[in-house]
Protein backbone atom coordinates (compact mmCIF):
# COMPACT_ATOMS: atom_id res chain seq x y z
CA UNK A 1 0.00 0.00 0.00
CA UNK A 2 0.88 3.72 -0.98
CA UNK A 3 1.46 5.79 2.12
CA UNK A 4 1.98 10.06 2.70
CA UNK A 5 5.08 10.18 4.99
CA UNK A 6 6.02 13.84 6.09
CA UNK A 7 9.78 13.94 4.77
CA UNK A 8 10.26 17.64 5.39
CA UNK A 9 9.27 20.73 7.59
CA UNK A 10 10.05 24.36 8.06
CA UNK A 11 8.19 27.51 9.23
CA UNK A 12 9.05 31.16 8.77
CA UNK A 13 7.97 33.38 12.15
CA UNK A 14 8.21 37.26 11.59
CA UNK A 15 10.86 39.26 12.95
CA UNK A 16 8.39 41.86 14.74
CA UNK A 17 6.87 41.07 17.66
CA UNK A 18 3.73 42.47 18.99
CA UNK A 19 3.70 42.29 22.48
CA UNK A 20 0.61 42.52 25.12
CA UNK A 21 1.76 45.41 26.55
CA UNK A 22 2.50 46.94 23.36
CA UNK A 23 -1.41 46.22 22.55
CA UNK A 24 -2.11 48.47 25.48
CA UNK A 25 -1.10 50.94 24.06
CA UNK A 26 -3.73 50.65 21.09
CA UNK A 27 -6.55 48.99 22.65
CA UNK A 28 -8.42 48.87 26.09
CA UNK A 29 -6.87 45.58 27.25
CA UNK A 30 -3.95 44.31 29.71
CA UNK A 31 -1.15 41.42 29.06
CA UNK A 32 -3.08 40.32 32.36
CA UNK A 33 -6.61 39.57 30.59
CA UNK A 34 -4.48 38.14 27.43
CA UNK A 35 -2.45 36.14 29.47
CA UNK A 36 -4.98 34.42 31.74
CA UNK A 37 -8.16 33.64 29.02
CA UNK A 38 -6.02 32.92 25.99
CA UNK A 39 -2.26 32.33 27.23
CA UNK A 40 -1.15 34.51 24.18
CA UNK A 41 1.59 36.96 25.57
CA UNK A 42 3.18 37.99 21.90
CA UNK A 43 2.47 37.44 18.51
CA UNK A 44 4.34 38.42 15.21
CA UNK A 45 3.47 41.14 12.78
CA UNK A 46 4.60 40.59 8.82
CA UNK A 47 6.40 42.99 7.19
CA UNK A 48 6.32 40.74 4.12
CA UNK A 49 3.38 39.19 2.12
CA UNK A 50 1.45 35.95 2.36
CA UNK A 51 3.36 33.86 -0.29
CA UNK A 52 7.25 35.33 0.70
CA UNK A 53 6.36 33.92 4.11
CA UNK A 54 5.44 30.63 2.27
CA UNK A 55 8.06 30.81 -0.08
CA UNK A 56 10.56 30.75 3.31
CA UNK A 57 8.83 28.08 4.76
CA UNK A 58 8.27 25.84 1.46
CA UNK A 59 11.88 25.86 0.86
CA UNK A 60 13.61 25.55 4.59
CA UNK A 61 10.80 22.25 4.63
CA UNK A 62 12.23 21.20 0.49
CA UNK A 63 16.02 21.34 1.97
CA UNK A 64 14.53 19.34 5.49
CA UNK A 65 14.04 17.04 2.94
CA UNK A 66 16.43 16.95 0.63
CA UNK A 67 14.69 17.94 -2.48
CA UNK A 68 14.92 21.24 -5.05
CA UNK A 69 11.96 22.59 -5.69
CA UNK A 70 11.38 21.33 -8.95
CA UNK A 71 10.88 17.75 -7.25
CA UNK A 72 7.50 18.49 -6.45
CA UNK A 73 4.72 17.85 -8.40
CA UNK A 74 2.05 19.47 -6.32
CA UNK A 75 2.38 23.22 -4.41
CA UNK A 76 -0.93 23.31 -2.06
CA UNK A 77 -1.07 26.81 -0.23
CA UNK A 78 -3.30 26.79 2.75
CA UNK A 79 -4.52 30.54 3.56
CA UNK A 80 -7.38 32.84 4.03
CA UNK A 81 -5.51 36.52 4.00
CA UNK A 82 -3.98 35.60 0.38
CA UNK A 83 -2.10 38.37 -0.61
CA UNK A 84 -4.46 38.51 -4.06
CA UNK A 85 -7.78 36.91 -5.10
CA UNK A 86 -6.32 36.73 -8.88
CA UNK A 87 -4.22 35.31 -9.93
CA UNK A 88 -4.34 32.43 -6.47
CA UNK A 89 -1.04 33.10 -4.09
CA UNK A 90 -0.22 29.47 -4.62
CA UNK A 91 0.57 30.91 -8.45
CA UNK A 92 2.80 33.78 -6.89
CA UNK A 93 4.09 30.91 -4.37
CA UNK A 94 5.39 28.59 -7.39
CA UNK A 95 6.91 30.89 -9.09
CA UNK A 96 9.08 32.51 -6.32
CA UNK A 97 9.88 28.76 -5.36
CA UNK A 98 10.88 28.04 -8.68
CA UNK A 99 8.59 24.67 -8.13
CA UNK A 100 8.08 24.67 -12.30
CA UNK A 101 7.04 21.20 -12.56
CA UNK A 102 4.24 21.57 -10.13
CA UNK A 103 0.95 22.56 -9.98
CA UNK A 104 -0.11 24.78 -7.76
CA UNK A 105 -3.82 25.89 -6.17
CA UNK A 106 -5.00 27.30 -2.87
CA UNK A 107 -7.22 25.74 -0.01
CA UNK A 108 -9.22 27.95 2.12
CA UNK A 109 -10.65 26.30 5.20
CA UNK A 110 -9.18 28.92 7.72
CA UNK A 111 -7.95 27.79 10.51
CA UNK A 112 -8.47 23.90 9.60
CA UNK A 113 -7.09 24.62 5.81
CA UNK A 114 -3.73 22.78 6.58
CA UNK A 115 -5.23 19.99 7.81
CA UNK A 116 -7.67 19.76 4.91
CA UNK A 117 -4.47 19.85 2.59
CA UNK A 118 -3.04 16.49 4.86
CA UNK A 119 -5.95 14.81 4.10
CA UNK A 120 -5.84 16.18 0.42
CA UNK A 121 -2.49 15.57 0.00
CA UNK A 122 -2.82 11.97 1.16
CA UNK A 123 -5.71 10.98 -0.62
CA UNK A 124 -3.55 12.16 -3.80
CA UNK A 125 -0.70 10.34 -2.91
CA UNK A 126 -2.36 6.81 -2.19
CA UNK A 127 -4.39 6.96 -5.34
CA UNK A 128 -0.95 7.80 -7.50
CA UNK A 129 -2.00 11.61 -8.69
CA UNK A 130 0.99 13.21 -7.25
CA UNK A 131 4.49 11.54 -5.34
CA UNK A 132 5.38 14.64 -3.51
CA UNK A 133 3.74 17.57 -2.13
CA UNK A 134 4.59 20.50 -0.59
CA UNK A 135 1.94 21.64 1.68
CA UNK A 136 2.42 24.95 3.40
CA UNK A 137 0.00 26.93 5.87
CA UNK A 138 0.59 30.82 5.41
CA UNK A 139 -1.22 33.79 7.55
CA UNK A 140 -1.02 37.65 7.16
CA UNK A 141 -3.85 37.85 9.58
CA UNK A 142 -2.59 41.63 11.12
CA UNK A 143 -3.92 43.03 7.78
CA UNK A 144 -7.64 41.86 8.86
CA UNK A 145 -7.37 42.80 12.36
CA UNK A 146 -9.11 46.63 13.31
CA UNK A 147 -6.38 47.05 16.49
CA UNK A 148 -8.31 49.33 19.00
CA UNK A 149 -10.68 46.22 18.88
CA UNK A 150 -10.01 43.59 22.06
CA UNK A 151 -12.08 41.34 21.37
CA UNK A 152 -10.14 40.09 17.99
CA UNK A 153 -6.75 42.33 18.07
CA UNK A 154 -5.17 40.53 20.65
CA UNK A 155 -5.44 37.19 19.53
CA UNK A 156 -4.28 36.28 16.18
CA UNK A 157 -1.03 36.62 14.56
CA UNK A 158 0.72 36.39 11.35
CA UNK A 159 3.36 33.09 10.04
CA UNK A 160 3.90 30.47 8.08
CA UNK A 161 4.60 26.42 8.02
CA UNK A 162 5.32 24.18 5.54
CA UNK A 163 5.63 20.19 5.46
CA UNK A 164 6.53 18.03 2.36
CA UNK A 165 4.72 14.85 2.11
CA UNK A 166 6.12 11.70 -0.19
CA UNK A 167 4.84 8.58 -1.18
CA UNK A 168 6.24 5.40 0.56
CA UNK A 169 5.60 1.60 0.92
CA UNK A 170 6.64 2.05 4.18
CA UNK A 171 4.35 1.15 7.27
CA UNK A 172 4.78 5.29 7.98
CA UNK A 173 3.35 8.52 7.71
CA UNK A 174 -0.78 10.05 8.14
CA UNK A 175 -2.92 6.82 9.19
CA UNK A 176 -6.23 8.45 9.38
CA UNK A 177 -8.04 11.89 8.50
CA UNK A 178 -11.28 13.43 9.13
CA UNK A 179 -12.59 16.79 8.13
CA UNK A 180 -16.07 18.62 8.74
CA UNK A 181 -17.81 21.87 8.11
CA UNK A 182 -21.18 23.44 9.28
CA UNK A 183 -21.65 26.28 6.94
CA UNK A 184 -25.03 27.11 8.78
CA UNK A 185 -23.14 28.93 11.53
CA UNK A 186 -20.82 31.01 8.88
CA UNK A 187 -21.24 34.34 10.93
CA UNK A 188 -19.52 33.56 14.28
CA UNK A 189 -16.18 34.06 12.80
CA UNK A 190 -16.31 36.29 9.76
CA UNK A 191 -14.62 39.38 7.52
CA UNK A 192 -17.90 40.16 5.84
CA UNK A 193 -16.71 43.24 4.17
CA UNK A 194 -13.70 41.46 1.59
CA UNK A 195 -14.93 39.48 -1.49
CA UNK A 196 -18.01 40.16 -4.15
CA UNK A 197 -20.76 39.68 -1.87
CA UNK A 198 -19.33 42.41 0.01
CA UNK A 199 -21.23 46.21 0.17
CA UNK A 200 -18.72 48.54 -1.70
CA UNK A 201 -17.49 51.48 -0.13
CA UNK A 202 -21.33 51.31 2.27
CA UNK A 203 -19.36 50.51 5.67
CA UNK A 204 -18.34 54.13 6.59
CA UNK A 205 -16.51 52.97 9.33
CA UNK A 206 -14.66 50.27 7.76
CA UNK A 207 -15.60 47.66 10.34
CA UNK A 208 -16.90 45.12 7.89
CA UNK A 209 -13.28 44.76 6.54
CA UNK A 210 -12.18 43.26 10.01
CA UNK A 211 -12.44 40.06 11.87
CA UNK A 212 -16.43 39.86 13.58
CA UNK A 213 -16.46 37.21 15.93
CA UNK A 214 -18.77 35.87 18.26
CA UNK A 215 -15.85 34.70 20.79
CA UNK A 216 -17.44 32.66 23.57
CA UNK A 217 -19.69 30.76 20.49
CA UNK A 218 -16.38 29.57 18.44
CA UNK A 219 -15.04 28.96 22.10
CA UNK A 220 -18.05 26.43 22.42
CA UNK A 221 -17.96 24.59 19.23
CA UNK A 222 -13.90 24.63 19.06
CA UNK A 223 -13.94 22.12 21.99
CA UNK A 224 -16.64 19.83 20.93
CA UNK A 225 -15.11 19.28 17.28
CA UNK A 226 -11.97 19.24 18.08
CA UNK A 227 -12.25 17.14 20.86
CA UNK A 228 -13.94 14.87 18.60
CA UNK A 229 -11.83 15.04 15.47
CA UNK A 230 -8.62 14.12 17.41
CA UNK A 231 -10.34 11.15 19.27
CA UNK A 232 -11.79 10.21 15.86
CA UNK A 233 -8.16 9.81 13.67
CA UNK A 234 -7.10 8.03 16.98
CA UNK A 235 -9.98 5.07 16.72
CA UNK A 236 -10.00 4.92 13.14
CA UNK A 237 -6.30 4.19 13.03
CA UNK A 238 -6.56 1.64 15.30
CA UNK A 239 -5.02 3.18 18.08
CA UNK A 240 -5.65 4.33 21.88
CA UNK A 241 -4.88 7.70 23.70
CA UNK A 242 -2.14 5.94 25.62
CA UNK A 243 -0.24 5.47 22.33
CA UNK A 244 -0.47 9.36 21.40
CA UNK A 245 3.36 10.62 21.53
CA UNK A 246 2.13 14.60 21.00
CA UNK A 247 -1.06 16.26 20.20
CA UNK A 248 -0.42 19.58 18.02
CA UNK A 249 -3.69 20.86 18.45
CA UNK A 250 -4.77 24.41 16.62
CA UNK A 251 -3.17 27.44 18.73
CA UNK A 252 -5.98 29.52 19.34
CA UNK A 253 -6.36 29.90 23.30
CA UNK A 254 -4.98 27.73 25.71
CA UNK A 255 -8.32 27.10 27.26
CA UNK A 256 -9.44 25.26 24.44
CA UNK A 257 -6.26 23.39 24.27
CA UNK A 258 -6.68 22.33 27.55
CA UNK A 259 -10.25 21.42 27.50
CA UNK A 260 -9.25 19.16 24.72
CA UNK A 261 -6.30 17.91 25.76
CA UNK A 262 -8.57 16.74 28.89
CA UNK A 263 -11.56 15.40 26.83
CA UNK A 264 -8.69 12.64 25.51
CA UNK A 265 -7.56 12.54 28.67
CA UNK A 266 -3.91 13.38 27.92
CA UNK A 267 -1.58 14.32 30.18
CA UNK A 268 0.51 17.96 29.36
CA UNK A 269 3.49 16.61 28.04
CA UNK A 270 1.54 15.07 25.73
CA UNK A 271 0.45 18.19 24.22
CA UNK A 272 2.53 20.69 22.17
CA UNK A 273 1.69 24.04 23.14
CA UNK A 274 3.35 27.68 21.65
CA UNK A 275 0.43 29.90 21.41
CA UNK A 276 2.52 32.14 23.78
CA UNK A 277 4.91 33.39 21.04
CA UNK A 278 2.66 33.18 18.41
CA UNK A 279 -1.43 33.73 19.27
CA UNK A 280 -3.33 32.04 16.47
CA UNK A 281 -1.29 32.15 12.80
CA UNK A 282 -4.91 30.54 11.63
CA UNK A 283 -3.43 27.96 8.92
CA UNK A 284 -0.23 28.39 10.12
CA UNK A 285 -0.22 26.99 13.68
CA UNK A 286 0.12 23.45 13.47
CA UNK A 287 2.82 23.41 10.70
CA UNK A 288 5.00 25.97 12.84
CA UNK A 289 4.49 24.05 15.82
CA UNK A 290 5.27 20.46 14.18
CA UNK A 291 8.32 22.29 12.47
CA UNK A 292 9.12 23.48 16.46
CA UNK A 293 8.53 20.44 17.99
CA UNK A 294 10.80 18.13 15.53
CA UNK A 295 13.72 20.95 16.24
CA UNK A 296 13.49 20.32 20.27
CA UNK A 297 13.26 16.48 19.93
CA UNK A 298 9.57 16.12 21.03
CA UNK A 299 9.49 13.93 17.85
CA UNK A 300 11.24 11.01 17.78
CA UNK A 301 11.09 8.17 15.04
CA UNK A 302 8.37 6.30 14.94
CA UNK A 303 6.17 8.84 16.82
CA UNK A 304 2.45 8.79 17.27
CA UNK A 305 1.09 12.72 16.19
CA UNK A 306 -2.44 13.24 16.05
CA UNK A 307 -3.23 17.28 14.75
CA UNK A 308 -6.63 19.06 15.36
CA UNK A 309 -8.08 21.96 14.42
CA UNK A 310 -10.95 24.31 14.15
CA UNK A 311 -11.66 27.54 11.91
CA UNK A 312 -13.89 30.03 10.24
CA UNK A 313 -16.66 28.17 7.78
CA UNK A 314 -17.03 26.46 10.67
CA UNK A 315 -14.50 24.22 9.62
CA UNK A 316 -12.58 21.41 11.70
CA UNK A 317 -10.14 18.34 11.10
CA UNK A 318 -7.92 15.90 12.67
CA UNK A 319 -5.02 13.31 11.53
CA UNK A 320 -3.20 10.67 13.47
CA UNK A 321 0.24 10.10 11.41
CA UNK A 322 2.74 7.59 12.27
CA UNK A 323 6.65 9.44 12.10
CA UNK A 324 9.25 7.98 9.72
CA UNK A 325 12.87 7.20 10.93
CA UNK A 326 14.03 10.43 10.17
CA UNK A 327 14.14 13.05 12.70
CA UNK A 328 16.69 15.36 11.29
CA UNK A 329 16.95 17.33 8.50
CA UNK A 330 18.94 16.32 5.65
CA UNK A 331 19.49 20.02 4.57
CA UNK A 332 19.43 23.75 5.56
CA UNK A 333 18.22 26.61 3.26
CA UNK A 334 19.58 30.41 2.84
CA UNK A 335 16.97 32.49 1.64
CA UNK A 336 17.71 36.28 2.06
CA UNK A 337 15.21 38.33 3.90
CA UNK A 338 14.74 42.02 3.89
CA UNK A 339 14.53 43.97 7.27
CA UNK A 340 11.44 45.81 8.68
CA UNK A 341 11.15 49.20 7.94
CA UNK A 342 10.99 50.14 11.33
CA UNK A 343 8.88 49.08 14.70
CA UNK A 344 5.97 47.43 15.29
CA UNK A 345 4.13 50.55 15.35
CA UNK A 346 5.23 51.47 12.06
CA UNK A 347 4.55 48.09 10.40
CA UNK A 348 0.79 48.72 12.07
CA UNK A 349 0.43 52.53 10.55
CA UNK A 350 -1.67 51.52 7.59
CA UNK A 351 -4.05 49.40 9.81
CA UNK A 352 -4.66 51.93 12.29
CA UNK A 353 -5.95 54.64 9.79
CA UNK A 354 -7.73 52.62 7.78
CA UNK A 355 -10.02 51.31 10.78
CA UNK A 356 -9.95 54.30 12.91
CA UNK A 357 -10.63 56.38 9.80
CA UNK A 358 -14.22 56.54 8.01
CA UNK A 359 -14.22 55.91 4.12
CA UNK A 360 -15.52 59.45 3.24
CA UNK A 361 -12.66 61.36 5.48
N1 LIG B 1 -9.11 42.69 27.01
C1 LIG B 1 -9.85 42.97 28.09
N2 LIG B 1 -11.13 42.60 28.21
C2 LIG B 1 -11.69 41.93 27.19
C3 LIG B 1 -10.98 41.61 26.02
C4 LIG B 1 -9.64 42.02 25.94
N3 LIG B 1 -8.87 41.75 24.87
N4 LIG B 1 -11.81 40.94 25.18
C5 LIG B 1 -12.98 40.84 25.80
N5 LIG B 1 -12.92 41.44 27.00
C6 LIG B 1 -13.97 41.56 28.00
C7 LIG B 1 -15.37 41.55 27.40
O1 LIG B 1 -15.75 42.84 26.95
C8 LIG B 1 -16.19 41.09 28.55
O2 LIG B 1 -16.42 42.18 29.43
P1 LIG B 1 -17.84 42.35 30.19
O3 LIG B 1 -17.94 41.12 31.06
O4 LIG B 1 -17.65 43.62 30.94
O5 LIG B 1 -18.86 42.39 29.11
C9 LIG B 1 -15.27 40.11 29.28
O6 LIG B 1 -13.94 40.43 28.85
C10 LIG B 1 -15.56 38.67 28.96
O7 LIG B 1 -15.70 38.54 27.53
P2 LIG B 1 -15.93 37.14 26.83
O8 LIG B 1 -15.99 37.33 25.34
O9 LIG B 1 -17.08 36.41 27.50
O10 LIG B 1 -14.56 36.43 27.25
P3 LIG B 1 -14.11 34.95 27.04
O11 LIG B 1 -13.65 34.42 28.31
O12 LIG B 1 -15.12 34.16 26.24
O13 LIG B 1 -12.82 35.12 26.13
C11 LIG B 1 -12.13 34.91 23.86
C12 LIG B 1 -12.94 35.73 24.85
C13 LIG B 1 -10.68 34.93 24.27
C14 LIG B 1 -12.29 35.56 22.49
C15 LIG B 1 -12.66 33.45 23.84
O14 LIG B 1 -14.06 33.44 23.75
C16 LIG B 1 -12.09 32.66 22.70
O15 LIG B 1 -10.90 32.38 22.65
N6 LIG B 1 -12.94 32.22 21.73
C17 LIG B 1 -12.48 31.51 20.59
C18 LIG B 1 -11.98 32.49 19.58
C19 LIG B 1 -11.18 31.81 18.49
O16 LIG B 1 -10.56 30.81 18.71
N7 LIG B 1 -11.20 32.42 17.31
C20 LIG B 1 -10.40 31.93 16.23
C21 LIG B 1 -11.08 30.82 15.55
S1 LIG B 1 -10.08 30.07 14.37
C22 LIG B 1 -10.18 30.84 12.84
O17 LIG B 1 -10.68 30.28 11.89
C23 LIG B 1 -9.66 32.24 12.61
Amino acid sequence: MTNATITGWGRYTPPTILSNDDLEHLTDTSDEWITTRTGIKERRISHIATSDMANIAGRRALAAAGLEPEDVDLVMLATCTGDTVIPSPAALLQAKLGAFNATAFDLNAACSGWLYGIDLATSMIRIGRHRRILLIGAERLSHYLDFSNRATAVLFGDGAGAVVLEATTDDEGVLATTTGADGSAAEILWVPGVGTSGDRYQNEDHSAYGVIMDGPEVFRRAVTTMGEAATRVVVEAGLDVDDVDLLIPHQANIRIIDATARRLKLRPEQVYVNIQAYGNTSAATIPIALSEAVEQGRVQPGSILVFAAFGAGLTWAAASVRWGARVEPIGTATVDVPPPDGDVFDLLRSNIEFFGKGVSE
